[in-house]
């Protein structure tokens, strides 16, 4: 049995050579080892891995890679088969590449990945929607406006009760970031203004980012935004991602372009194909 920690350091040496954007080891233990739902990991990381979660909908791969040194020789489509196994055994009525909320390394398949897009093709995937990543080169940020904080310890209750309150599918990863230093925030008389995430899953990636629902369309989360934005630029950060955007107005203020679109493909497992 090998031990989470080497499993890890090995996943994330097999990504490095496999992913043309590999998550580092820390970001692999958190998403593969921690988050909850747990993945389930199969395969050999010498040659290739593949990490489903189950969750009450359904399951998602959250990660598939295969060693360039041992492509095409029909693992991949074994592996991507061992993980729907493994959804099925679970009772997933689907197993889906993407849009996994919200623990996730990738919200979906790069498009430069063609090989990962032609085997969900020949394994009969269908592309059922999109997610849009936007990139900020950091050295060029507008000027922080100020007016943010970094949330503390004891932000945790009331953060907790804002996220319960107006945006209940993000209270996870605010939480998260809370915890590791990465929430900014920024307040009114009547509370918690906005607050902006980052690094939460990976390094590089930004979100999310939320305002009161009071507040929405009047710029109001700027503050909190940038504020995220210089601070991961005083961390040594080049280029930031805020990943599966929504609207993309409020970073195309801030300099942001379209840096990537990535797919969400999805398989029904309760129809049989021969
Ligand atoms: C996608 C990937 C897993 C495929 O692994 P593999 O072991 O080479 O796949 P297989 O040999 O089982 O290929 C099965 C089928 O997929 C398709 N396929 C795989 N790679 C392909 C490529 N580069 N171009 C076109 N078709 C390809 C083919 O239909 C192939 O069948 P064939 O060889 O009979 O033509 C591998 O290329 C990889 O690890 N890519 C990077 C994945 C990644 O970015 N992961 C991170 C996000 S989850």
């Amino acid at each position: 049995m090998v031990r989470a920690t080497s499993l890890v350091t090995a996943i994330a040496a097999l990504c490095a050579e496999a992913a043309a954007d590999a998550p580092s080891a820390d970001e692999l233990a958190w998403v593969l080892t921690a988050a909850e739902p747990r993945a389930t990991v199969v395969g050999d990381p010498d040659v290739g891995i593949a990490a489903v979660a189950l969750h009450p909908e359904g399951a998602y791969l959250r990660l598939l890679a295969v060693h360039p040194r041992a492509r095409r020789r029909g693992h991949g489509r074994e592996l991507l088969a061992e993980a729907e196994a493994v959804a099925r055994a679970g009772g997933a009525p689907w197993l889906q590449v993407g849009a996994e909320a919200p623990w996730y390394l990738w919200p979906g398949v790069d498009t430069a990945e063609l090989g990962l897009l032609c085997l969900l093709e020949r394994a009969r995937y269908t592309r059922v929607d999109s997610a849009w990543n936007m990139g900020v080169a950091l050295a060029g940020l507008p000027h922080d406006p100020g007016g943010w904080r970094v949330a503390r310890g004891t932000d945790r209750d009331a953060i907790d009760a804002w996220t319960q309150a107006h945006w209940v599918h993000w209270g996870a990863e605010m939480l998260r970031a809370l915890a590791l230093g990465r929430l900014v925030v920024t307040s009114d008389d009547d509370g918690i203004a906005a607050a902006c995430a980052y690094g939460v899953c990976r390094d590089r990636y930004v979100g999310p980012v939320a305002v009161r629902p009071d507040l929405l369309g009047r710029g109001s989360g700027q503050a909190a935004l940038l504020g995220a934005l210089h601070r991961m630029r005083a961390e040594g950060h080049k280029h930031a991602e805020i990943s599966w955007v929504g609207p993309i107005c409020p970073y195309v203020r801030v300099g942001a372009t379209i840096d990537r679109i990535l797919s969400i493909q999805r398989k029904d497992l309760t129809v049989s194909r021969g």
